[in-house]
């Protein structure tokens, strides 16, 4: 899928229904909240939420202290629904309008996460972008988690085809300068009543130091 395309597709997904109703909507994203916890940060340690939409996550990491948090989605509408959702407090979070496979990050983070985001990657290419894109964003030490559909689960999201995983196929597919370190399931039932099977992976380099190729950045900060 085009960058273009991409950016349509998720402007039209969240300009339809409330984000209640949508498949991926969660109340408590509780797997996410644990995977957090178990990298083992502080609560002074960047996190970035890639393709965040209108998730509850970001505000909850707030009100458990965390106060350096990022929120990147493509779709100017859904950080718009987020930002209102959390009013005043969105000021103190940073937002950005870009497609992750073209994001050029201009620092580092502890905590990569990311919810049903790289598992629309068809593309080997797409797959590889975002790939150099999580290494230029990762601090030295930080740990990626990412979540997608389940080997088990279903095999289209948002109307869109997807990748399922599981930890040796994700293993796979980042290649050998990542390892993932935990797969977790879970059982996602969406608004409408379906159950559907993610896994979330935690993932952490193999090689001790990231090369230190920022690029210049690529992507609204709002
Ligand atoms: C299935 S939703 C998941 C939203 C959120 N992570 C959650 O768990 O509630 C996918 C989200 O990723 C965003 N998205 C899709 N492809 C993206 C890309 N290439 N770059 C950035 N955001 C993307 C969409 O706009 C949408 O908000």
């Amino acid at each position: 899928m085009k960058e273009l395309d991409r950016k349509t597709h998720w402007e039209n997904a969240w300009s339809l229904r409330p984000s209640e109703s949508l498949s991926w909507y969660q109340s408590v994203p509780e797997r996410s909240l644990a995977m957090i916890r178990q990298a083992g940060i502080r609560p002074g340690d960047a996190i970035i939420d890639v393709g965040a939409g209108d998730s509850v996550l970001a505000e909850q990491l707030l009100v458990q202290g965390f106060n350096d948090l990022t929120v990147l989605d493509v779709s100017r509408r859904a950080l718009d629904r987020a930002r209102r959702r959390l009013g005043q407090r969105a000021e103190d979070l940073c937002w950005i309008e870009a497609d992750v496979t073209q994001f050029g990050p201009t620092r580092r983070y502890a905590v990569w996460h990311d919810r049903a985001v790289f598992h629309f990657l068809v593309s080997a290419a797409d797959r590889s972008r975002y790939v150099a894109v999580l290494d230029r964003a990762l601090a030295p030490g930080g740990q990626a988690i990412i979540a997608s559909f389940a080997l088990d689960g279903p095999e289209r999201c948002s109307g869109l085809p997807i990748v399922r995983y599981g930890a040796d196929s994700l293993d796979a597919t980042l290649g050998a300068a990542w390892r993932v370190i935990e797969e977790c399931r879970e059982v996602h039932e969406t608004p409408g009543g379906a159950e559907q099977n993610f896994s979330y992976f935690r993932i952490v380099r193999t090689t001790a130091e990231p090369v230190d190729s920022h690029q210049q950045p690529h992507g609204v900060n709002l």
